[in-house]
Order: structure tokens, then C-alpha cells, then sequence
């Protein structure tokens, strides 16, 4: 078996081949290779997909979050909640508006924990930095029943959750202002890195289009003082959006592809899996599996030719960039010592997903433990 790469965007690109060479041709032969025609298509459907009123699109997440963060008003002095256990920019982006994160353990999900929450509220809370982990969506109701208590400020980071739904509400459709990643592992992305920000207040997205180039409008002066270049290109808008208008198609096989390995996977005591909830539509971003085996396991699929991946190997504030002395997150560490994301993309062909699941239980076979 030749190697299973992680993700594997050549392959979506040929299968594609010809589509996206075409689209690539049509934008450079306009020679609009910034601002051009698929942008606003691209955050037109954005916005449609997530049922919010405006899509604004920068260079990636990071910017995104960080955008949403002070156009919302968050600066020096306030505090905002973030899961201990996510990607570093869920967090980084907080210290880069100035403001202070603080962290929450999250439950055995990945999802952050509100009875905790709750805990770290001070007077200098001013928001919440709402992480879907995974791809897979908190229950809005959960959501709204803790930021209504304290009239938090929501923002949803659904950089990994683009097309999943919990209870009819898409992902991007939770609090002020929300944001999506199109790089190279997510399940739409920009073949580079891109991102953009999602929301209903007419007032956050202009200024999201103020703050990523240069503080200015096209054509008019700067009303705001940042040097940010955050912008995707007309040619990556153009395969965003022709991504996608496949993205029922790309869901529901990541969604076969997981359902597989759900099967498979569940004979396996060793293994702790989690599952959809009824009214809940998961887009499998990521198919992560948690075992006390994880290092072991990872190098025996290793050895057999399938790259797998941690998501993630530390909790944040173990960074020494964030200063904290705090370190009791029971639950996100654990999630660091025996989370590991298995390959899952459309272009999978049955065989490896097979080959996947048969090495996973020899493997567990081989320890007597399956
Ligand atoms: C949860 C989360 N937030 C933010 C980001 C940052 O996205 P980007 O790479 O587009 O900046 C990522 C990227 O993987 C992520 O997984």
C-alpha cells in the first residue's frame, strides 16, 4: 500500500484537474487577480451557506479571529474565555487584540466546559471565544442559555466546522461575529491559506473590510490606523467557490468514511469514539479516536504507511507566549496525551479505509485487547 497521506489536496486536484485550470485560466486572463468577480461570489454563498447576512474574506483564520475580536470593541484590559484545549490561534488571537484569554478546561468532546466557564467570570469578562472542535458543533441552546446569563460577547470559532448543523443552526450562525479557515486540511480549501468572517451586524462586517487592507476602503483614506494585508486572491476565491457548490457531495462522504469507521471501531474497548447527536449534522473535519495506546498506535500505522495526526499535543496555556502559572485542566491534558485523527477525505478509495481499520485492530489484536 502506498502511503495515506493525513489529507491530500493533489488528489482533489486531479480529479479536477481541468475545472480548476480553467477557472484559474479565466481569472488571469481578466488579469483581476485581487478583487476580482469570484470573491464577492465566493462570500455571497459564505453567507448563504451559514444564513448570515455578510461574508467578509481575509487571508486566513488567525486574521479572521483576531478582525472579529476588535472590530467587536475587545482591547487592553478585558478578559475573554477560551477553551484550554484548542489551536493556538484560538487563543493568540485574543492576546493579539490586546485583551487577556482565559482558559476553561473543555469536556471530554473537546468542547469547552460552561459549568467551569462560569467559574473564571470576572468584571473584565467581556467574551467568549467558542471553539467547534472537531468540525462538530456545540448545542446552540447550551450556548445561549451561559452568554445570555452574563451578556457575553460570542465569537464563534468555526475555522474547522463549515457545513455542520446542530439543531437546524449551521455553524457560523453563532453570536457576533464568526470564522472559517480555508487552508489546505480543511474540508473547503483556498490551496493557501484564506479564511473569512461571517456575521449579521452590518457594522462588524464593514469594519472587517476596513481592517484587512489597510485600514481604508478601495479608493477612499484610511479611517483606521493597522497594517494588515489579509486577503485571498481572486483565482483562490474562484476554486473556494467551486468547492463550494460540492459541498453537500464532500459531507456526506466524509460522512460514509466516518460511519466505516464507526463500525469498525466500536468493537474495540480501547477506543473511545464520539457520536452525533440526533438534530446534529458533524461535516468530520476531523475523525479523531482517543485511546490510552495513542503514541503506540500512531507509530505502528506509521510504520504501515498511514499518517496520522494529534490534535493536539499540548494545551494552551503550556505555550510560555500566554504567561500562565494556572495548570489544572484535567480533561484537556488527558485529550493531549490520547487524541489521534484518523485520514478522512472524499478521495479516500475504499481499500484504504479498509486497510486503515484492519491495521487499527491488529494493532489492538496484537495486545490481546480486541
Ligand atoms: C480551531 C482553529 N482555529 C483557528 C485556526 C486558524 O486557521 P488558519 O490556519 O486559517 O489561520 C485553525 C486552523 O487549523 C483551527 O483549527
Amino acid at each position: 500500500m502506498n502511503k495515506i497521506k493525513f489529507y491530500n489536496v493533489a488528489r482533489f486536484y486531479k480529479n479536477y484537474k481541468n475545472e480548476i485550470l480553467e477557472l484559474t485560466n479565466q481569472v488571469f486572463s481578466t488579469g483581476q487577480v485581487l478583487n476580482g468577480e469570484p470573491i464577492i461570489e465566493a462570500e455571497k454563498k459564505i453567507a448563504c451557506l451559514t444564513n448570515r447576512k455578510y461574508a467578509v474574506t481575509v487571508g486566513s483564520c488567525t486574521d479572521a479571529l483576531f478582525f472579529s475580536l476588535i472590530a467587536s470593541g475587545i482591547k487592553k484590559g478585558d478578559e475573554v474565555l477560551v477553551p484550554a484545549f484548542s489551536f493556538i490561534a484560538s487563543a493568540s488571537a485574543i492576546s493579539r487584540a490586546g485583551a487577556t484569554p482565559v482558559f476553561v478546561d473543555v469536556n471530554n468532546d473537546g468542547s469547552i466546559n460552561f459549568e467551569l466557564a462560569e467559574k473564571k467570570i470576572t468584571k473584565k469578562t467581556k467574551a467568549i471565544m467558542l471553539v467547534q472542535l472537531y468540525g462538530k458543533m456545540i448545542k446552540p441552546q447550551n450556548i445561549t442559555n451561559f452568554t445570555n446569563k452574563y451578556n457575553l460577547i460570542v465569537i464563534e470559532d468555526a475555522a474547522q466546522a463549515l457545513g455542520s448543523s446542530n439543531s437546524n443552526i449551521p455553524a457560523g450562525k453563532i453570536g457576533l461575529a464568526s470564522c472559517f479557515s480555508f487552508d489546505p486540511s480543511k474540508i473547503i480549501n483556498a490551496f493557501g491559506t484564506g479564511g473569512v468572517v461571517v456575521t449579521d451586524n452590518e457594522k462588524i462586517a464593514k469594519s472587517i473590510q476596513i481592517l484587512r487592507v489597510q485600514g481604508k476602503l478601495a479608493n477612499s483614506e484610511p479611517t483606521k490606523l493597522v497594517s494588515c494585508n489579509s486577503r485571498i486572491s481572486s483565482q483562490q476565491a474562484a476554486i473556494v467557490y467551486f468547492q463550494l457548490n460540492k459541498i453537500d457531495e464532500i459531507i456526506s462522504k466524509r460522512n460514509l468514511i466516518a460511519n466505516y469507521y464507526n463500525t469498525q471501531l466500536t468493537k474495540i474497548e480501547s477506543i473511545r469514539i464520539l457520536k452525533t447527536s440526533d438534530n446534529e449534522t458533524w461535516n468530520y473535519h476531523k475523525y479523531p479516536i482517543f485511546t490510552n495506546f495513542r503514541d503506540e498506535l500512531k507509530n505502528y500505522l506509521t510504520e504501515n504507511n498511514i499518517e496520522t495526526n494529534i490534535h493536539f499535543k499540548k494545551i494552551l496555556p503550556e505555550y510560555s507566549v500566554f504567561n500562565k502559572s494556572e495548570s489544572n485542566f484535567p480533561i484537556s491534558k488527558q485529550l493531549t496525551e490520547t487524541e489521534l485523527s484518523l485520514p478522512i477525505y472524499p478521495e479516500l478509495t475504499d481499500n484504504e479505509i479498509s486497510f486503515i481499520c484492519d491495521k487499527i485492530i491488529n494493532f489492538f489484536k496484537s495486545k490481546k485487547l480486541c
